[in-house]
C-alpha cells in the first residue's frame, strides 16, 4: 500500500529537520540549506544506464534524495555504492536503504575510502559534495580519480549553485558540459557533466 499525503508530508518535513541539523552542526561539509529537490534528483539519475550492468557511485547522499533516485532509475540496491562523510547521515542511511553499499568517509580520499572497489569501474558518477567549499586543487584531483573510474564517455554528474562550473576548464584532460539549470531547487540548481576528452 502507498503512504497516504499526510504521512508522505510527516516523512519529508523530518528530512528536511535531519538535513538541517546536519547543517547546522557541520555547515561548510553539507554547504546546502534544504535536501536537493526530486525533481533536480530525478534529473540528476536520468544520465545513468541501468542496462551497462555496472554500479553506479553517487558522492555525498545526506539523507538520500538522490539516492532513491537512482534507486528508482532502476538500479538495485547492492549495485549503488554511495559515501558520505557525516556519521549521523550515514546511520540513517544504512536504515532507510538496506542494501545500497554505504561507506563513511571521505570522498576526496577515494582510494582509501572505496577500500575493496578502489579499481572498480562505475556506470556513472553522481555527486552532490560541495565542492564550492574546497580548494581547486581538490576537486581537479577529484574529478581526475572520479573520470578513471567510469568508461571514456561517461559522465560524472556535479550539482552546484553557482553561475560557472565549480571545476576549472582543462579541455586536454575532460570535458564540460553545462547539463541543465532548475528552477525548482533551493537555492536554484546548476547540473554540470564532466567526461573524459
Ligand atoms: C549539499 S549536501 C547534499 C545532500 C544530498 N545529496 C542532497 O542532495 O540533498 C552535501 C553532502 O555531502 C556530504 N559531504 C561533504 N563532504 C564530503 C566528503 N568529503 N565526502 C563525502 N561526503 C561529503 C555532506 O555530509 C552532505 O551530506
Amino acid at each position: 500500500m502507498g503512504l497516504s499525503l499526510k504521512e508522505r508530508f510527516g516523512r519529508k518535513f523530518e528530512e528536511e529537520i535531519r538535513f538541517f541539523k546536519g547543517m547546522v552542526s557541520q555547515p561548510k561539509a553539507v554547504g546546502a540549506i534544504v535536501p536537493t529537490s526530486s525533481v533536480t534528483a530525478r534529473k540528476m539519475a536520468s544520465v545513468i544506464t541501468p542496462q551497462s550492468g555496472l554500479p553506479v557511485l553517487e558522492l555525498g547522499p545526506g539523507t538520500g534524495v538522490i539516492t532513491k533516485a537512482i534507486l528508482a532509475r532502476g538500479i538495485k540496491p547492492e549495485n549503488l555504492t554511495a559515501i558520505e562523510f557525516s556519521t549521523d547521515f550515514y546511520n540513517q542511511l544504512l536504515r532507510h536503504y538496506p542494501g545500497v553499499n554505504f561507506i563513511n568517509g571521505d570522498a576526496f580520499d577515494l582510494e582509501k575510502t572505496l577500500g575493496d572497489q578502489k579499481d572498480q569501474i562505475f556506470d556513472s558518477i553522481i555527486s552532490a559534495v560541495p565542492l564550492l567549499n574546497f580548494p581547486m586543487s581538490a576537486r581537479t584531483n577529484l574529478l581526475e580519480q572520479l573520470l578513471d573510474r567510469v568508461p571514456v564517455g561517461r559522465p560524472v554528474i556535479q550539482i552546484s549553485y553557482g553561475p560557472v562550473s565549480p571545476i576549472i576548464a582543462q579541455p586536454s584532460r575532460y570535458h564540460i558540459r553545462h547539463f541543465d539549470f532548475i528552477v525548482r531547487n533551493i537555492p536554484p540548481a546548476q547540473l554540470w557533466c564532466y567526461t573524459r576528452s
